[in-house]
């Protein structure tokens, strides 16, 4: 059934899963050479949360869903469409239909979509998408990413700034559209920056027949080059956004950035001239949770009562790919 609520878009629910076990700078300067000094002054970092043993990330993702889910005063069987961003599936094939499944959404389309630590903010702009089209009237977008999977753990430059997490909204169809711009980039030339890439062993099954067969590899990370193309191309795609929004920087009630580092979070903030009282940031207790950490970010304001209906967000995504982007929208 087509359009009945209009083609606009509107934000009206949030949550994010409750992570109990953490890890923070003390202990892990008992894994690695590195201190609570070191770390909080170079990221702003105090302590993450680690998935305990029995976690996974369906079932984080669909705790997160299910409290944006009833935020929003609906039922999972009032989903047309979920869309699981992350990078650290349970199966490799996609984990966005067992989140389906865990939260009893029957009649939802499900699939996982990877952009990194910019994966959420793209995952927003692809359920836009199709609520503008009049195709689904709401939709599930979850941030989800368990890095500790994939995180080197005897790596100091690298071990310190990941966290795991899961974070979630639902995008409805409204009169009024309230995603007022947005802009989205991408450039694999500089991959190499930030990877966690797979590596094949070639393997004979037989005399004539021979396969790939490896694995992933730990993430790896050019962290210097990672924090200029940050701090250059974020405020960039911002601005760009907020042109097409119609907008300018003073207009922003919240600057929503992907938690991956204070000093970015504050460099972006001091380009754009927003004042620190204006920018969201949670890095210290949960350091860098990916695709997760611009949802379990804005969850936190709003059910702290920062954010009002109305107030204007400018929400950043960037990281591997490498990959950025930008969404401006009002909350509620
Ligand atoms: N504890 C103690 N010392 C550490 C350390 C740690 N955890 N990590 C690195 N160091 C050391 C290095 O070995 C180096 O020592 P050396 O000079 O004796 O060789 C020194 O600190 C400086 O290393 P460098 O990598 O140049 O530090 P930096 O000032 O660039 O800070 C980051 C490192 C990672 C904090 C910083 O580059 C950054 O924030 N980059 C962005 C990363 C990011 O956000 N990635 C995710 C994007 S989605």
């Amino acid at each position: 059934m087509l359009q009945q609520l209009g083609n606009g878009v509107s934000v009206t629910g949030c949550g994010s899963a409750k992570l109990t076990n953490h890890l923070d700078n003390h202990m892990l300067s008992k894994i690695v050479d590195t201190s609570d000094e070191w770390i909080a002054t170079r990221t702003g970092i105090r302590q993450r949360h680690i998935a305990g043993e029995d976690d996974c990330l369906k079932t984080l993702a669909a705790e997160a869903a299910q409290e944006a889910i009833t935020m929003a005063g609906l039922a999972p069987i009032d989903i047309d469409l979920i869309i699981l961003a992350t990078s650290t599936p349970d199966d490799l094939f996609g984990s966005a239909c067992q989140v389906q499944a865990e939260l009893g959404a029957a009649t939802a389309v499900a699939f996982d979509l990877t952009a990194a630590c910019s994966g959420f903010v793209f995952a927003m702009v692809t359920a836009a998408q199709f609520i503008r089209t009049g195709v689904y009237q709401n939709v599930v977008v979850i941030g989800a990413d368990l890095l500790s999977r994939w995180t080197d753990w005897s790596d100091r430059r690298t071990c310190v700034l990941f966290g795991d997490g899961a974070g979630a909204v639902v995008m409805q169809a409204s009169e009024r559209d309230r995603l007022l711009g947005f802009e989205l980039r991408s450039d694999g030339a500089l991959n190499d920056c930030l990877k966690l890439t797979y590596q094949s062993q070639f393997k004979e099954l037989a005399d004539d027949a021979a396969v790939q067969h490896g694995t992933f590899q730990p993430i790896t990370m050019n962290g210097r080059e990672v924090y200029k193309f940050a701090v250059k191309r974020v405020p960039e795609v911002i601005e760009k956004a907020l042109f097409r929004a119609g907008l300018a920087t003073n207009d922003i009630d919240w600057l929503l950035l992907h938690q991956a580092n204070q000093r970015i979070l504050d460099a972006v903030a001091e380009r754009l001239h927003i004042p620190s009282e204006r920018v969201v940031s949670n890095m210290a207790h949960h350091g860098n949770t990916s695709a997760a950490s611009i949802p379990i970010a804005l969850d936190e304001v709003v059910r702290a009562g920062k954010v009002k209906v109305g107030d204007t967000i400018a929400a950043s995504g960037f990281g591997a790919g490498l990959t950025w982007g930008a969404a401006i929208f009002e909350w509620g």
